[in-house]
This record gives C-alpha cells, structure tokens and sequence, in this order.
C-alpha cells in the first residue's frame, strides 16, 4: 500500500509502465487475485476486500499520475519562450475598403453625411425616381439583375437610389455621401464584373450652384490624387441631373503630359456629375421652385485602380491574400 501511495512519474511513457507494472494483464494486483483461490476459506473475506483496496488505490494513483503528466506536458509544449512576440500575422484592410474610407473622409470634411439604402431595390428607387423613361435602355435585362418572381424588385445597378431614399425621408439642406455596392449583368473580365462599388453624392438646398459642385469635386480631386492635380468637366447626359457632366483629372501618373496609362490625352475620366433635374426634385417631394442641388457618382474600384494600378478588376473578388498583402502598409 504504501509503496503505491509513494508512486511517481514524470512522463507519460513512465506512468503507463507503472500502469503495466500493477493493473496489466501480468501484474500485480492480478497476481494477487490468481493466488486469491490458495487463501484458506476463513481469511477469504478480509483479504478479498484487501485486494480490491489495493487494486483501486493503484487506480487512483495512476489515473492522478497521468493528469499531472499531461498538464505539465501541454504546458510546457505550448509555451516557446524563445519565439518573437507577435508571430500572427496581422490582416490588411480590402483597398476598395481603404479607398472607400478615404473618400467618405474626404466628403465628411466638407460637410457631407454617410447614407446608405438596400442593394435589393426596387425599380422605383433606382430608376422612376430618378427620371429614367419607363423604356430608357438601362432598364434593359442587359444591365439589370431582376428577381424572377417579382419584375419590380432588382438588384440596384447604382447608388443613385440612395438618393431618392434620402430625399423621400428628409427635406433640404441635404448633404449626403452614399457609399455602396451595385450590380450589373455583365460578363465578368478584367475590365467589368457583375458587382462593384459606387460612391454617390447628393446636395440639395437654397441657391446651389454648379459653381460650388465645380469647387467640391475640385477639392475632392486634389486631396484625394494630389494637390497640383487639376479637373476637367465635359457635356454629358444623365437622366437625372440637368445639365449633366463627366470630370477627368490630370493624369497623376505623368502630371498631364501623357502616357499610355492615359492613352496619351493627359486626362483620366473619375466621375459622372450635374445638376440635380427638377423632375427628380419633384418626384421624390422637394419642392424645386425653392431647392436646386448637384449630385455626383464615382465607381470606387475607378479610383482604386488609379491609385494603385490594379489592371484586372477580378483581382478585388479573388480573396488572393498575395495581392490584398500589398495594402497592408496603406491601411
Ligand atoms: N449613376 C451613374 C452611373 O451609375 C453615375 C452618376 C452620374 C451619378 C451622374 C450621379 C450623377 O449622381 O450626377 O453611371
């Protein structure tokens, strides 16, 4: 008894050898039972219950044996105090999302405030309230997704719903930067894909003019690309706003003197802008004889590309951590 009770061992490989040794096959606590059938009649009983005493406290011994081993394996395995503090590496922020955050900080300097609307819209949101013509060739199977069941409910191919979401709730001032996700049926390359990102802008109030959108975008453009970085605003068209434009910046690669990355122009296309239309003032329940205002969208992978040169707009969905390991210093 006392000899168990004194028992000790410091690795695993050691207590199963007691284990063996005691409660095998062979040992000898089954030793003892083997000879247990010599022991006279009347001293059966007493060394019967001998024998099972011993046999639990070699259990008890072995099993107690075995947990301090374990613990103070685990213990010492797990701990490498030779290793250098923080060997995890540390995640990088997507840049769409880095240069997502930029712009929103950008607009909130000037004033702006976040909004945001759902990704499954309806077609009111996305395309009546904002003026297009109930056979305008944007609402064409091409460009939208539809959800089969329900030929009013899609998937928002621009933020620009975001701007009737905001106008239906709240009357001017509004000063409002939208952020968001869209969908277009296109066939994925390395220049479209089905889903993008689109930052949409929206100012409306008493007297706005397209001067201050001209200086607003201006700003934008030199904190966001570089102060000597100049814009250019061309004629264009857009259902909702009137009269519309696109902005191009100097060429930050060349600083305007062209380059292949600009085609040789000097210029770079970022951003369709204008004038809010009335229409869509009046329809979304903004009185337009009061309020005049200017909106602006941006795809976010555009300027992200301009950044940074990513030529192959699938490298933004891949989730290849080689590629989105390279922004781990712009976070
Ligand atoms: N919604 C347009 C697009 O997806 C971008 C755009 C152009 C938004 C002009 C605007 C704007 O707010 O004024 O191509």
């Amino acid at each position: 008894m006392a000899e168990i009770e004194t028992l000790t061992a410091e690795t695993a490989e050691q207590v199963e050898a007691l284990r063996i040794k005691y409660l095998g096959k062979k040992g000898s606590v089954n030793d003892l039972m083997a000879d247990f059938r010599n022991v006279p009649a009347e001293m059966k009983r007493e060394v019967g219950v001998r024998i099972n005493e011993l046999k639990t406290l070699a259990q008890e011994r072995i099993a107690a044996l075995k947990e301090k081993v374990a613990t103070t394996e685990t213990a010492t395995a797990d701990i490498d105090l030779s290793r250098t503090a923080y060997p995890i590496a540390l995640g990088a922020r997507h840049p769409l999302t880095i240069v997502k955050n930029e712009i929103v900080d950008i607009f909130s300097h000037l004033g702006f405030t976040l909004a945001e609307g759902p990704e499954v819209e309806d077609d009111w949101h996305v395309y009546s309230s904002m003026n297009f013509a109930d056979d305008h060739p944007a609402r064409d199977m091409q460009d939208t997704f539809f959800v089969e069941a329900h030929p009013d409910i899609i998937l928002r191919s621009h933020t620009s719903s975001v701007q009737a979401r905001v106008m239906e709730r709240n009357q001017p001032p509004i000063r409002v930067i939208c952020p968001g996700r869209v969908y277009r049926n296109e066939a994925i390359s390395a220049r479209a894909h089905c889903f993008f990102h689109q930052v949409e802008g929206l100012y409306i109030d008493r007297n706005v003019s397209f001067t201050d959108l001209k200086q607003v975008l201006l700003q934008f453009a030199r904190e966001m690309f570089g102060e000597s970085t100049q814009i250019r605003l061309r004629p264009s068209y857009f259902p909702f706003t009137e009269p519309s434009a696109e902005m191009d910046i100097s060429c930050h690669l060349c600083g305007g003197k062209g380059c292949s990355f600009c085609k040789h122009t000097g210029w770079v296309e970022i951003l369709g802008c204008g004038m809010v239309d009335p229409a869509v003032l009046e329809a979304n329940g903004i009185d337009s004889t009061v309020y005049t205002g200017y909106a602006f969208g941006m795809g976010i992978e555009r300027i992200t590309n301009l950044k940074y040169q990513v030529k192959d707009l699938r490298m933004f969905s891949e989730n290849d951590v080689r590629f989105l390991g390279e922004f781990t210093a712009a976070n």
